[in-house]
């Protein structure tokens, strides 16, 4: 195939969005809107597009890093000024070159196949992917001439009421040869009702010139969603979240209901994992095979393995070994790792620890910045006392110790492999191995006290 390059139009400030952010910036499915473009790019075989940036141009860069090489437009006076500004970038460039917006994050890179096949099978100059849209308010009009060739595109605001019926759109998307697309860049004007430079007006130049247009009508317009407010934020996501949960069922997931079922982007899923409703999966996830993810999961920038069953639980940069089961209502904050076949129970949170092969906390504790051994079995309601206000400390617990409930364990401490907690102590002093630690008043008991 031929070498092909992309420009990508993000330098427009995004009004409607009511936002801080750049338009752009928003995420769909864990994405910000222009990565899911440059990707799409990516998969055809672009290696860094250019991205025109304006609005927000510092964020943008911070976000998108050297992904791409940068344009800046550093006034918005249109689309054909916008593509212009990557003239220097381009200047050197034998090929094709895509021109594509930053906002329109539903665009396939199956569609930019056959965009680019069908501008080489023509070889065309220009190729303009169309849409035939129910309702074109808003969008460029495609003109075509008796023989069904692209004349030209005339914006809403420049067209007669003849032409505002023409249901043929043009989605912002083309595919130039890249000498010809600057050369005819230069000799555009902004006469027309906004006072613009149009990147449309290209077509009708190279058209004078003799060269052959094409328009090609895309296969599911509603790839062509373009996003300028929060309704049509919450569209994409929508269409998006529903592509991402097909994709997994063909690979072998179940969902119970995919419309309920939030997964990102970055997120990889093992088959014959089972996903009840309201789960939300995020960030670099990995989630192994035949798992369970009960209803109302959070999972954040975490690994899980294989046979993991999580109920009703939150857990956010943690990693998961094989065959635990987790919650209802657990909380494994960043830096836990359980090692495999563990049982973490209801109202169980979990910060920076190691929990080793088939140690279980089952209910009620706090265990931090904490390293536990194999079989361990931590009582009900036990503490690790992991801050003295100033500093964080270790607890270190050996191999089959058992913790008593109820227990409070004053780091940094060390119980030995195979020591006894008594329930209801709180250890200042390392225990050693197979010894019983018991540090608790002694009870007494007062005969006949109600009489009294
Ligand atoms: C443009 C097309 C229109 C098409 C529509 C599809 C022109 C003249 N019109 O409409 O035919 O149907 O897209 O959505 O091209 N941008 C810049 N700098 C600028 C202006 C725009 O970077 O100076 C960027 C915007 O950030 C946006 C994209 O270009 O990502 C499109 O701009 P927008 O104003 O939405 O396009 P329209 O002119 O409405
Ligand atoms: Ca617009």
């Amino acid at each position: 195939m031929s070498q092909v390059s992309a420009v990508i139009l993000a330098a427009g400030k995004g009004t409607r969005m009511k936002s801080e952010r750049p338009k752009v910036l928003h995420q769909v499915c864990g994405l910000a809107m222009v990565e899911w473009v440059i990707q799409a790019c990516e998969e055809i075989g672009v290696n860094r597009p250019v991205l025109i940036v304006g609005h927000g141009a510092e964020q943008v860069r911070e976000q998108v890093a050297d992904r791409v090489f940068y344009a800046e437009q550093k006034e918005q006076l249109g689309t054909g000024h916008a593509v212009l500004q990557s003239r220097d970038l381009l200047r050197d460039f034998i090929g094709d070159v895509l021109v594509l917006c930053g906002d329109t994050p539903l665009i396939s890179a199956e569609t930019l196949k056959s965009l680019l096949e069908n501008h080489l099978h023509n070889n065309s100059v220009a190729t303009v992917l169309t849409a035939e849209v129910p309702d074109p308010t808003g969008y460029g009009r495609i003109l075509r001439d008796e023989l069904g060739q692209v004349k030209a595109i005339v914006e809403q605001k420049d067209a007669t009421p003849d032409q505002l019926s023409i249901n043929e759109v043009n989605t912002g998307i083309y595919c130039f040869n890249n000498q010809r697309l600057f050369s005819a860049l230069e000799q555009i004007r902004p006469n027309n009702a906004q006072g613009e430079y149009y990147l449309t007006d290209v077509l009708e130049i190279l058209r004078a010139e003799g060269e052959k247009i094409s328009g090609l009508v895309m296969a599911d317009h509603v790839e062509m969603l373009g996003v300028n407010d929060r309704i049509q934020l919450a569209e994409a996501q929508a269409i998006m979240q529903q592509r991402i949960c097909r994709k997994l069922m063909v690979e072998g997931v179940s969902l119970i209901d995919p419309k309920a079922t939030y997964v990102g982007a970055q997120v990889k899923i093992g088959p014959d994992t089972v996903i009840y409703p309201n789960v939300h999966i995020e960030g670099q996830t990995t989630i192994g095979s035949n798992c369970i993810l009960g209803a109302n999961c959070r999972i954040i920038d975490s690994t899980i393995g294989n046979q993991v069953e999580i109920q009703q639980s939150v857990l956010i940069e943690a990693e998961v070994g094989e065959e635990c089961s987790i919650g209802p209502y657990a909380y494994l904050r960043p830096g836990t790792k359980l090692l495999g076949m563990n049982k973490i129970g209801d109202f169980v949170e979990i910060k920076k620890s190691v929990i080793g092969k088939g140690s279980k906390v089952p209910h009620l504790s706090y265990v931090g910045d904490s390293i536990l051994g194999v079989d361990v079995n931590i009582g009900a309601g036990t503490i690790t006392c992991n801050y003295d206000g100033k500093n964080k400390w270790t607890t270190i617990i050996g191999d089959r110790a058992f913790i008593g409930s109820n227990s409070n364990l004053v780091a940094p401490v060390e119980i030995g492999a195979g020591a006894l907690i008594g329930a209801g102590s709180t250890i200042t002093k390392d225990v050693p191995e197979k010894a019983l630690g018991i540090a608790r008043g002694k009870q007494k008991n007062i005969a006949d006290y109600s009489e009294k």
